[in-house]
């Protein structure tokens, strides 16, 4: 049987596997496809994917010999309303699993959660995710099966990250993004990474060590003492400065450097005026934020308003992450200042 399958380098393929199982689009009754040095994932039908991701390539697709389940909802046998309510997706972060349950599925949590640690390899503990919270954006998250403690760590991109999924943000749903940014630093660029969290775009970025420097700012001191143990293991020679220190109070002193990635998806808006003199001339800005989808072709250069005057910021591009919500997802800007104030 011929089907659509994304073809990514093989490097790249444990990523690509995640980013795809997270937003619930991958094919398990179909083997995955080695070809050399690439790997391709067969796709559900109709499923669109941002091209960054990969090609997507059509490919004849044989079944999965049968080696267990391949989905964690065939180890349950719910009713079938309950059954038809189970998400199809869900995170992996080190021996973790994060999934989001319906309010109806609360009382099957607990089943649900063995299921998980039955099917997912390696896996040790689950929860059950009530979303981010408060100015640190840490969540809330309920254990449903296994044992132990939230802390661990996750590979992403080749490095080890220390994560703690209680008490500082992660997402391994960036996991392409944060890769992204990294390859298109120039060598000798200063970089700021605005709202770090435990420091996913510092740490790629000073392990691929084009960069002069890196400054990491985030108001969550838990987090930045998790992005100082994954920097030691990591021993980059790039020199990474930790600051723990809101974005606001940092940008209106900084120097203005080649390269800010600048990660607050609901309220980063209103401090982009600042964030914006942080930007050298022909310096770049990447900027995340939860847009509703029907707004998004008008958003970019909405943004460069908010950035400045007229003609002193240019709109390059902008790239979809992953979904947020039923009608928004979250977006990459990616904006290069072309003027300074008073030219
Ligand atoms: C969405 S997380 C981004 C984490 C990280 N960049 C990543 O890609 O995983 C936002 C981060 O911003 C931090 N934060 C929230 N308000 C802040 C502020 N005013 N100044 C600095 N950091 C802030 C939170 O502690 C949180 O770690």
């Amino acid at each position: 049987m011929r089907g659509a399958a994304l073809r990514v380098p093989r490097e790249k393929g444990e990523e690509t596997r995640q980013a795809l199982r997270s937003v619930g689009v991958i094919r398990d009754d179909v083997e995955v496809l080695h070809e050399g040095d690439w790997v391709a994932f067969p796709l559900l039908d109709g499923v669109v994917v941002p091209p960054q991701w990969g090609e997507v390539v059509e490919r004849e697709l044989r079944p999965r010999r049968a080696r267990g389940p391949a989905d964690y909802r065939e180890l349950l046998h719910l009713s079938p309303t309950a059954q038809g309510l189970l998400p199809r997706s869900f995170d992996v972060v080190g021996d973790m699993v994060v999934v989001r349950l319906p309010e109806e599925l609360t009382q099957h949590a607990a089943e649900i959660g063995r299921a998980l640690l039955e099917f997912v390899p390696g896996a040790r503990l689950v929860g059950s995710d009530h979303g981010v919270h408060g100015t640190d954006r840490r969540r809330s998250l309920e254990v449903i099966a296994g044992s132990g403690g939230w802390k661990g760590r996750h590979r992403e991109n080749g490095i080890e990250m220390d994560v703690d999924l209680e008490k500082a943000y992660f997402s391994p749903r960036l996991a392409r993004e944060h890769a992204r940014v990294a390859e298109s630093i120039e060598t000798g660029d200063r970089v700021y990474d605005l709202c770090c969290g435990v420091g996913p775009f510092s740490l790629i970025i000073a392990r691929d060590a084009g960069a002069r420097g890196i400054t990491a700012v985030d108001t969550n001191p838990e987090a930045l003492a998790l992005l100082r143990g994954s920097l030691a293991r990591l021993g980059s020679r790039v020199p990474v400065t930790v600051r723990n220190e809101p974005v606001e109070s940092f940008s209106t002193v900084a120097e203005p450097v080649e390269r800010v990635v600048f990660n607050l998806p609901l309220e980063g808006i209103k401090y982009l005026p600042s964030v914006a003199r942080t930007v050298a001339l022909r310096g770049h800005l990447w900027y995340y934020e939860v847009v509703p989808r029907r707004d998004l072709g008008r958003r970019g250069e909405a943004i460069v308003r908010a950035l400045g005057r007229p003609g002193e910021w240019e709109f390059e591009g902008s790239r979809v992450i992953h979904p947020y919500s039923p009608a928004a997802d979250l977006v990459a800007f990616e904006l290069a200042r072309v003027r300074t104030e008073g030219q």
